[in-house]
C-alpha cells in the first residue's frame, strides 16, 4: 500500500497536530497510508514511527487518538532539532529507511526545511515541506502554522499583566520570543497598545535601548499625561536581558521619577504552547491537503505557502495555497532574517514610522 512518511521538527508550534490530523485524513479518503515518524529527523534516521491511519469500515480511517490531536498545541508524533541529520551519513540513514516510502512530509521551520531541501537534492522522492514556526520567518508565506495562537497568547498575557500594572502604575517590559526575528514583538505591540516596541531588526545599541525605554515611560508618567501603565514589548533577539534592561532604566529615571516601578515578565516558551486558534488549524488544515495533493502527483523538493493574494507561485487546488521551490524559500527566509527582504523592510519601515504613535 502507498505510505506518505510525515515528520514534525524543530520548535513545536501549535496547529502542528491539525497539519498531521489533516494530512493523515486526506491520504486516508486517497486510500494511502500515512506513517507518523517520531521525534522529528532523528526518528527518521532510526526507524521510529507508527502508523496514524488504520483499516475503516470502508478503505481507510484515521487512528482515534488524532480526533482529539487536531485541537492541542504542541506535536502528538514529537519534534527535535537533530545534528545528526545535518551531516551527510545521517541523511544517508534516513534515505535508506524511506525506501517503500511514496513521499514525506516535513512540517516545521527554516531548519527543518532546510534539512527538507538537503533530503530532496539527495534522493529522488517527492519531499514536500509545511511551514510551522510561531516566529513567522518563514519565506514565501503570509503566515507559518503557531502564528496566529502565538499572537492571540501575548495578546492575552500582555492584557492581564497591564490589569496589575495599572492597579499599581507600574511599567512592564514584556520579552516575547523570536531569537532572530521580531515579528512577534511588533505585531503584538500594535494589537496590545503597547508605548514602545524593541525589536532586533532595529540594530540599536544597549545605550540606544535604554533611552527609548527610559523615554517611553517618563513621557507616559508624566503628571500632564498622567497614565497608569506602561507596556514595552522586547524581542528575545534584543540582546540585553530583561533583568539589566529594567535596573539600567530605573537609574536613569530615579532622577527624574523618583519610585518609579518596573517590572520584567519573560513569557518564553509560554507562548509556544496552548491550543491552537481557529486560523491556525483552518491554515495548517489547508496546507496539509495541499501538500499531500502535491506528493501524490510526484512534486517534489517544495513547500506550500499561505498566501492572500499573489501572481508569482504556482497554484494548487487551494486558492489561498501555492507550491514554491524549496530553495526559493531558503533564499527568502534568509532575507528575512538579514533584513534584506522587503518584507523585513517594510515591516521596520512601519515600526519606525509607528513609534512617535505607539506611546500616545
Ligand atoms: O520556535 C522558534 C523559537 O521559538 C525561537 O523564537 C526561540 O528562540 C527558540 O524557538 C527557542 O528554542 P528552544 O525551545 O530550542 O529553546
Amino acid at each position: 500500500m502507498k505510505t506518505i512518511f510525515i515528520l514534525t521538527s524543530g520548535g513545536d508550534a501549535p496547529g502542528m497536530n491539525a497539519a498531521v490530523r489533516a494530512v493523515a485524513k486526506v491520504a486516508a479518503a486517497a486510500g494511502v497510508r500515512t506513517v507518523g515518524v517520531l521525534d522529528g529527523y532523528d526518528g527518521l534516521m532510526d526507524g521510529k514511527w507508527k502508523d496514524l491511519t488504520q483499516p475503516g469500515e470502508s478503505g481507510l480511517a484515521v487512528i482515534p487518538e488524532l480526533d482529539s490531536a487536531g485541537s492541542l498545541g504542541g506535536t502528538l508524533i514529537g519534534s527535535a532539532r537533530s545534528a545528526r541529520f545535518r551531516t551527510v551519513e545521517g541523511r544517508r540513514e534516513a534515505i535508506a529507511r524511506l525506501h517503500d516510502a511514496a513521499g514525506l512530509i516535513v512540517v516545521g521551520g527554516d531548519g527543518s526545511l532546510t534539512g527538507a531541501h538537503l533530503l530532496s537534492k539527495e534522493c529522488e522522492l517527492p519531499i514536500l515541506g509545511i511551514p510551522a514556526s510561531i516566529d513567522n520567518d518563514i519565506g514565501c508565506t503570509a503566515t507559518a502554522i503557531g502564528v496566529d495562537t502565538a499572537l492571540n497568547t501575548i495578546v492575552e498575557s500582555c492584557d492581564r499583566i497591564c490589569d496589575t500594572a495599572i492597579s499599581h502604575r507600574r511599567a512592564f517590559v514584556v520579552e516575547v520570543m523570536g531569537r532572530h526575528s521580531g515579528y512577534l514583538a511588533m505585531a503584538s505591540a500594535i494589537a496590545a497598545g503597547a508605548d514602545a516596541v524593541l525589536f532586533r531588526e532595529q540594530a540599536g545599541s544597549e545605550e540606544d535601548i535604554v533611552s527609548t525605554v527610559s523615554k517611553a515611560i517618563r513621557a507616559a508618567f508624566d503628571s500632564e499625561v498622567g497614565k497608569r501603565r506602561v507596556l514595552i514589548l522586547k524581542a528575545e533577539g534584543v540582546d540585553i536581558p530583561c533583568t539589566r534592561l529594567v535596573r539600567r532604566v530605573e537609574e536613569t529615571l530615579s532622577p527624574v521619577l523618583p519610585g518609579v516601578e518596573i517590572r520584567a515578565t519573560v513569557l518564553g516558551h509560554l507562548v509556544r504552547g496552548g491550543r491552537p486558534s481557529f486560523q491556525d488549524r483552518m491554515v495548517a488544515a489547508r496546507l496539509g491537503r495541499a501538500a499531500v495533493a502535491a506528493l501524490l502527483r510526484g512534486e517534489r523538493d517544495q513547500m506550500v505557502g499561505w498566501q492572500k493574494a499573489t501572481q508569482s507561485g504556482l497554484p494548487t487546488e487551494d486558492p489561498s495555497v501555492y507550491r514554491y521551490p524549496l530553495a526559493q524559500v531558503l533564499a527568502e527566509t534568509k532575507a528575512l532574517l538579514d533584513g534584506t527582504s522587503p518584507v523585513t523592510k517594510w515591516r521596520v519601515k512601519m515600526m519606525s514610522e509607528m513609534s512617535g504613535v505607539l506611546g500616545l
